[in-house]
């Protein structure tokens, strides 16, 4: 029975109009039908490279430049592959191949009709659409009128983290912020009044990632309609980064023009200033009622008040001209730690330092250093009221050094965390709101890096990095 059955197939596969082969991952040919041998001759078939018999070639196809070879494609793929390859001049043939398993391949060959060459088309404009969605570096998705992603592409995978079989038929409200409303219901209005006033343009907004951050996007909208199937194309721009170039920009812009100003008003003050306590001095000399000289020492305490802001702002104002040595931080923040030690009380206040002993010297100017050093240990122990722990850490980065010091203070606010590197600003009484401004500009004068990471009762941690040279 099983000879008969393998008698009719074979029967089968000779009638049939194509030309039908198998051949072996060796691109050699074991079987052919009577199509195939009548078209390429009985004897020289079996037993041949399939190249060498349909193209008369000495190597496989995907070794010339033009035309890519179905068979080695579906070996490396075990995949069905169709493609239309031009033979000659006037003449294409159509080749399947089929991995039948074993390692053997079924080789179908036709002469292409027009359904084939507009299928043919239609399979190359798709891929060719695929790779470019794939390789671009925005996102770019898609909903349907019921507001469900219908593509995602690579991008897209890239900036909101989720995988496109997890995403694909999700509602699209899974990527925008709740505080939004439901995205569901414009785009319910867009179809109803069908006059898209967003379309074409450009617009920012956050949106929200798998594990739940945000991230500010630009976003351009298109929309489709085919056989009354709408579908809206968004391009996501990932801005995180422009925003925060953007913003440091600002602050170094806003630095250096009320650095300005204030060298100018400091530099006014500071001869007036020297005039009322000179004087002040002399009179106090030649007065002997105590309440006047109650009240000249007053004037004496405020002109000194005010010339220690002066001298402050003169610091601040300063081009930062660094004097560049090769030194070593871990012995910079040994020398700030033991300072603070003698001033705070050892009963109040604790120094921790976790100092690697890998980071060597860097090019620095370590008095400045230190100045940023003492200012943000000042601040930490001004936040710790009921006293508490400054831990210091310092770590090798492949391109530079890290610092990190971390206090358990009260912590601040995102609102304060905004502001807290600009000049003046200040919640504490007594305070200048000079002492991170100054550290700032020295930090961006090493062409460093400086944040502070912080939340109201749960401490401020300052990360400092500092390149090599
Ligand atoms: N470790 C910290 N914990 C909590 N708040 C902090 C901390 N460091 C800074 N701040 C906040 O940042 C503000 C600005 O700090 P900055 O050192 O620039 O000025 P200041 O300490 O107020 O005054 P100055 O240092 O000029 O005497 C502080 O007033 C405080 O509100
Ligand atoms: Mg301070």
């Amino acid at each position: 029975m099983k000879e008969i059955k393998k008698e009719l197939l074979k029967k089968i596969l000779d009638v049939l109009d194509y030309r039908i082969a198998i051949v072996n991952q060796n691109m050699i040919i074991h079987y052919a039908n009577k199509n195939f041998i009548d078209e390429y001759g009985q004897d020289k078939v079996i037993g041949k490279k399939c190249y060498e018999i349909i193209y008369n070639k000495k190597s496989h196809c995907s070794g010339s430049s033009d035309v890519t070879c179905p068979l080695a494609k579906s070996i490396s793929t075990g995949k069905h592959i169709r493609v239309i390859h031009k033979l000659n001049e006037e003449k294409d043939v159509l080749i399947e191949v089929y991995p039948l398993g074993q390692g053997f391949y079924g080789l179908i060959l036709t002469e292409p009709t027009g359904y084939h060459h507009l299928i043919n088309k239609i399979r190359s404009a798709e891929e060719k659409f695929k790779v470019i969605l794939d390789t671009a570096t925005d996102a770019i998705l898609s909903i349907d009128s019921n507001h469900k992603i219908i593509l995602f592409n690579n991008a897209a995978e890239r900036i909101f983290g989720y995988k496109k079989e997890e995403i694909i038929g999700k509602d699209l409200n899974i990527l925008i912020p709740s505080y939004y409303g439901d995205h569901a219901v414009y785009v319910k209005r867009l179809l109803e009044t069908r006059k898209p006033k967003i379309i074409g343009k450009t617009l920012t907004f956050n949106a929200k990632k798998k594990d739940g951050s945000e991230i500010p996007v630009e976003l351009s909208l298109s929309y489709t309609e085919l056989n009354g199937e709408i579908t809206f194309t968004a391009i996501i721009r990932d801005i995180s980064e422009q925003k925060q170039m953007k913003r440091k920009l600002l602050q170094s812009e806003r630095l250096a023009a009320v650095g300005k100003a204030v060298a100018h008003v400091a530099h006014e003050i500071k001869n007036p200033l020297m005039i009322i306590g000179g004087f002040s001095q002399q009179i106090k000399k030649h007065i002997s009622d105590e309440k006047s000289r109650k009240k000249i020492d007053m004037i004496l305490d405020e002109v000194s008040r005010l010339e220690r802001l002066i001298a402050n702002l003169g610091d601040f104002t300063k081009e930062y001209r660094l004097i560049k040595r090769p030194s070593d931080i871990n012995s910079v923040i040994n020398d700030v730690l033991k300072m603070m030690k003698e001033i705070y009380p050892k009963d109040k206040y604790r120094f921790v330092a976790h100092l690697s002993p890998e980071i060597g010297e860097i090019m620095c100017d370590p008095d400045k250093l230190k100045q940023v050093f003492i200012n943000i240990i000042t601040n930490a122990i001004q936040a710790m009221e009921n006293g508490g722990t400054v831990t210091v850490t310092t770590q090798n980065l492949t391109d530079g050094v890290e610092i990190t010091i971390e206090d358990e203070g009260k912590g601040m606010s995102e609102e304060e965390l905004l502001h807290i590197f600009e000049p003046f600003y200040t919640t504490r009484d007594s305070g200048s709101g000079l002492g991170l401004a100054i550290s700032y500009r020295i930090i961006e004068a090493h062409k460093g890096e400086i944040k502070a990471i912080s939340e109201p009762g749960k401490g401020t941690k300052f990360i400092i990095r500092l390149p090599l040279v």
